[in-house]
């Protein structure tokens, strides 16, 4: 048998080929064939059991944090570009393939007890990331949080000032959100980045279109800041880890910080940094009424989502769509 040299081989298979060119990593251990030919050294329980998707600013970094302090829950080591997020499955990270993933995550003494998880508060309203996320991990459980998206999207531009980025410092609240097609670039793009995400239905079907609707849980943000024990309960339950963590003694409101923060052995609280739960004035009630308006038809299908899933709607929603 001749063939020709494999670089050769490869452009010609491009060339036939050319959707694939772009990786889609499977999981190795779901074929044989695949993990006939891995390394082994390397293990599929490095691979996490469920993944936190934001979106950002809904309280992902609380939520990562009272996980973590689970016994039994293992968070992937922090990056050096993105502190404690993997960022995997969206952007270039992906192209440096799964074993550059695995090294996030420690080998588990007991793969059956330990879950390992990762929080990308960017995964939540990406196109490419449930189909990436599926095909590497079908079983994995998906975790989601939601706030009313407008005081989602105020706690962003509130961030994107915080950064010091000049669009949002330049730009009141109203003049993001409200700006047309024919604004600057830049000023399109900060709005943008405030109101997408919002769009929690759109994103919901997304994911929902691959994983089943019993592999997800959609967690409400208000009830992670003031009920986070009934909420990291709620939780425990639906990913089915064991022994259950006694949340109720290992979190306390902090009332200098305004928030609920982990209790340490020495009974004082650390809570999360200066950049999660600042300080800022209250959103103007014109921008209130803007985004109410806008987020409408979006709320509406949010709520059928909700009910179709057997889900109850959490309070914002039910305010947002009362007399309406
Ligand atoms: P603000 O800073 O706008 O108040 P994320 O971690 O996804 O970026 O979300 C940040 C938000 O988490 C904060 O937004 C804050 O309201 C919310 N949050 C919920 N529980 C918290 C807690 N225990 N400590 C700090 N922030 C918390």
């Amino acid at each position: 048998l001749k063939t020709v040299p494999p670089m050769e081989l490869g452009r010609k298979y491009f060339d036939l080929y050319p959707e694939e060119v772009n990786p889609v990593w499977q999981n190795p251990c779901d074929d044989k064939r695949h993990s006939a030919i891995w390394s082994k050294y390397k293990t599929c329980d490095r691979l996490p059991r469920f993944l936190v998707i934001g979106p950002q600013k809904t309280g992902t970094t609380a939520l990562y944090a009272f996980l973590s302090m689970h016994p039994n829950i293992l968070s992937n080591f922090p990056s050096s570009k993105t502190f404690e997020e993997v960022q995997f499955f969206n952007g270039a990270n992906y192209y440096r393939g799964i074993d550059w993933y695995m090294e996030f995550f420690p080998t588990p003494s007991n793969s059956s007890l330990q879950y390992l998880f990762e929080k990308s508060a960017t995964y939540f309203d990406n196109e490419l990331v449930p189909k990436r996320a599926h095909a590497l991990l079908p079983r994995a459980k998906i975790v989601t949080i939601l706030i009313n998206p407008a005081r989602r999207a105020y706690s962003w531009y509130q961030h994107m000032r915080a950064h010091e980025d000049a669009v949002a410092l330049n730009h009141s609240f109203y003049k993001v959100v409200t700006a047309t097609d024919e604004a600057p670039r830049s000023l399109r793009e900060l709005k943008n980045r405030c109101l997408n995400p919002g769009k929690y239905a759109v994103h919901l079907e997304m994911w929902l279109n691959h994983y089943p609707a019993s592999q997800l849980l959609i967690l409400d943000g208000d009830q992670l800041r003031t009920d986070p024990v009934s909420t990291m309960w709620k939780t425990q339950k639906f990913l089915k880890v064991k022994p259950h963590f006694d949340y109720d003694s290992h979190l306390r409101y902090d009332p200098s910080k305004g928030f609920y923060c982990q209790v340490m052995p020495n009974g004082k609280t650390k809570c999360l940094g200066r950049s999660k739960g600042r300080h800022y004035p209250p959103m103007e009630s014109d921008t209130e009424k803007f985004l109410s308006n806008y987020y409408l038809p979006y709320n509406v299908e949010l709520s059928k989502l909700l009910t179709k899933l057997g889900q109850q709607l959490p309070d914002w929603l039910r305010e947002e769509l009362r007399g309406r």
